[in-house]
């Protein structure tokens, strides 16, 4: 069976106080039995306290960036080596605000993607169009586009050590979800995409995650389509109840 993720991208949010009470509080309220992985994003200054208070519970950490060189004169940037030092083991690599914001394009996620390889990171790598794509109807080929230019160019691909999150830039922290017969259409292309790359079982078992605005009220319909494996969860990942509720709606 495929994992059930869900992920909570605390972006440049809460300090760290703010970082630790709410830690502490999704720590206390998992208090049921899931099948679901639950990871939390916090900001880098935070990740090894983080890590620490994570260790008595089944949450995991997840980096939210990482550097595209492995060493050097970069500043104001983080290694892979320096995630590993503190036992972090998973990062999201390709997020929209990182594309646009911070400009990075197709190649250098690529390179990032490679170096995650190569130090065994966990990657979340993510996917997705724009308003004007999916309003001119070009958003397969923009996520097409963007899985030929960086991992497939990886000749192999392990799984377990990738989640692909579709996140169709306009539904990201607009309050704007993507319909779940959108979402599903969408993953199960991009499925059929590392079929045909990789193989059918590399594309069974590969985790696809669904983010853009995703809400307590909004969360099951699309959690519960076939190829839609989780969520990678912005705005309603930094009030804990809400969270708890998407994590249940698994
Ligand atoms: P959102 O963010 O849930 O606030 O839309 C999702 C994300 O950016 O990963």
């Amino acid at each position: 069976m495929r994992r059930k993720i869900v992920a909570g991208n605390w972006k440049m949010n809460n300090n760290m106080s703010q970082t630790n009470s709410l830690i502490d509080s999704v720590i206390k309220k998992i208090n049921f039995d899931t099948n679901c992985e639950v990871y939390l994003s916090p900001s880098f200054p935070f990740l090894k306290d983080a890590k620490i208070k994570c260790n008595s519970s089944n949450v995991k950490v997840l980096a939210q960036n990482v550097s595209h060189h492995e060493k050097g004169a970069l500043t104001g940037d983080v290694s892979c080596d320096m995630l590993q030092s503190i036992e972090i083991s998973s990062v999201i690599i390709g997020h929209s605000e990182r594309r646009t914001i911070f400009k990075e394009n197709d190649q250098l996620l690529l390179s990032k993607i490679e170096l995650c390889v190569k130090n065994n990171l966990e990657v979340f790598f993510c996917v997705g169009e724009d308003l004007q794509a999916r309003n001119s109807n070009d958003e397969f080929s923009v996520i097409e586009d963007q899985l030929n230019k960086t991992i497939f160019n990886l000749p192999e691909i392990n799984p377990e050590k990738l989640v692909i999150a579709y996140e169709p830039v306009w539904a990201i922290g607009t309050g704007l979800t993507a319909k779940p017969s959108q979402a599903q259409e969408m993953h199960n292309f991009i499925r059929e995409k590392f079929k045909n790359k990789y193989s059918k079982s590399i594309s069974d078992n590969l985790p696809i995650i669904y983010g853009g605005s995703v809400k307590p009220e909004s969360a099951k319909d699309i959690f519960d389509q076939s190829d839609v494996d989780g969520g990678l969860i912005g705005g309603a990942s930094l009030n804990p109840d809400d969270f708890i509720e998407i994590i249940k709606s698994i």
